[in-house]
């Protein structure tokens, strides 16, 4: 095989490859790094350096996805104390922005002395649709699927009956006419339930054996497509914190009765405006996608279902709700998350292995309750500093070692830095001209 020959002559302009997939790592590695590295030697340095030691390990990990070069690093951290339903945990936290796994931290701990963090499941359906055409009147397709239904159910049965012992299943199947918004166009509309698995390879297979029954019973019709649905409305999980409002404590000046007024507003204020909807809701997957990941479960799908959920009354809004009732505070979150515990990368990815042990070994509804509380913590973090310091003081003190990192200071350097940044405000230029200072001196 020729690779690289009349490579790195443009190394700006796109280069197409046919047969990639088929090629050895490190025949794609020399292929990349000639077509786009300036320096071909120093960047195939890098990304062996970003292997595993361990070469089976790191086969593992090649092999989640096609043409694997490397690993990319985030940082695995954890949150401890959060008292959820009575128990305590430390979290894991996948996440590169330096402020969250502190501030979740002093979320948790603050709470865990309030009560901790209660959760409520609200219900555990998993949906997945299989869409489809069909000419005639929208009655006779009706009458068409009333006869198949028992059809279609005991063509799924062998696929669903691992999955029934352990609780799970097919809960529901419905035709839905949605000829109004397309000509022809129907959907099987099937509610599941997955037991302690994410469960899309399940509710995939199922769907498109149930398309292919419809399909047989009916040759006329045109199966579209069959797929899960990553809005799961009716798989959603409420944790709260409350105590009462004197037990806020005073905050900054503020009594505990202005502290608690200031956060119900801003909580209010992301309720009625989207602008601040979304910001507010991204501070709360800040804690709920780092949890995601260390747990092995699907960030993306995760966060198109909660999107869609805060819009699903025609406006965004926020995720968490507040109110102050006869001097009892009360913060709350109430979202979507389809989670597992078992299956996919739960009992491959060593890491996320070892998170979910750290959890106790969890079932998803009790993940469910972790990560919501997670997504609180975190919110009530942003929202308490948004009120009170502003955001930037809490975030730039975390920031500082990244921006130490950049300037290259040393680990003496990086000590003298925290200690003086302890009375100074850490901003960019600032800490420029104070390592300077610093160095001049030694
Ligand atoms: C930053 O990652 C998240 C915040 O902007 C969230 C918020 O404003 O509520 C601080």
């Amino acid at each position: 095989m020729d690779i690289g020959l009349s490579l790195g002559q443009n190394k700006h302009m796109a280069s197409s490859v046919d047969g990639f997939s088929k090629w050895t790592k490190s025949e794609k590695i020399k292929w990349v790094v000639d077509t786009y590295a300036s320096d071909p030697q120093a960047v195939t340095s890098l990304l062996e350096a970003y292997w595993h030691p361990d070469p089976q390990t790191q086969q593992l990990h090649d092999e989640f996805i096609e043409n694997t070069l490397t690993n990319f690093y985030l940082p695995f951290g954890v949150a401890p104390n959060f008292l959820i339903d009575g128990v305590s945990y430390t979290l894991p936290m996948v996440i590169e922005e330096s402020s969250v796994v502190a501030a979740a931290s002093k979320s948790a701990k603050y709470w865990a002395s309030r009560g901790g963090f209660h959760t409520r499941i609200m219900g555990t359906d998993k949906i997945g649709q299989v869409h489809f055409t069909r000419s005639g009147s929208p009655k006779e397709t009706q009458q068409f699927f009333d006869r198949i239904k028992p059809l279609l159910l005991q063509s799924v049965a062998p696929l669903v009956a691992n999955m029934e012992k352990r609780g799970g299943g097919i809960r529901s199947i419905a035709l839905v006419d949605k000829t109004q918004d397309l000509p022809d166009y129907y959907q099987l509309f099937v509610r599941f339930g997955t037991a302690d698995a994410m469960g899309a390879n399940f509710i995939n297979s199922c769907l498109e054996q149930l398309a292919q029954t419809l399909k047989a019973e009916d040759p006329s019709l045109t199966v579209v497509m069959s797929i899960l649905s990553n809005y799961v409305p009716d798989c959603t999980v409420r944790s709260e914190v409350s105590c009462p409002v004197e037990d806020l404590g005073g905050v900054e000046g503020m009594s505990a009765e202005a502290f608690a007024e200031k956060i119900k507003q801003a909580v209010d204020i992301a309720r009625v405006e989207p602008y601040r909807a979304v910001t507010h809701n991204k501070g709360i997957m800040n804690g709920i996608d780092a949890v995601v990941l260390a747990t092995g479960n699907d960030f993306r799908a995760i966060e198109a279902g909660v999107h869609a959920y805060a819009a699903k009354d025609g406006r965004y809004t926020s995720l968490t709700h507040c109110s102050i009732e006869d001097g009892v505070f009360k913060f709350w979150i109430e979202v979507p998350l389809s989670l597992g515990t078992v299956g996919g990368l739960t009992q491959l990815h060593p890491l996320v292995k070892w998170s979910l042990e750290m959890l106790g070994t969890p079932s998803a509804q009790q993940l469910m309750g972790i990560v919501a509380a997670a997504g609180l913590a975190q919110n009530w973090a942003a929202v308490q500093s948004l009120v009170t310091t502003g955001i930037q003081k809490g975030h730039m003190k975390m920031h500082l070692l990244n921006i130490l990192n950049q300037l290259g200071a040393d680990q003496q350097e990086k000590a003298a830095m925290v200690e003086y940044f302890k009375t100074h405000t850490v901003q960019y230029q600032g800490v420029v001209q104070a390592l300077e200072d610093y160095r001049k001196k030694q």
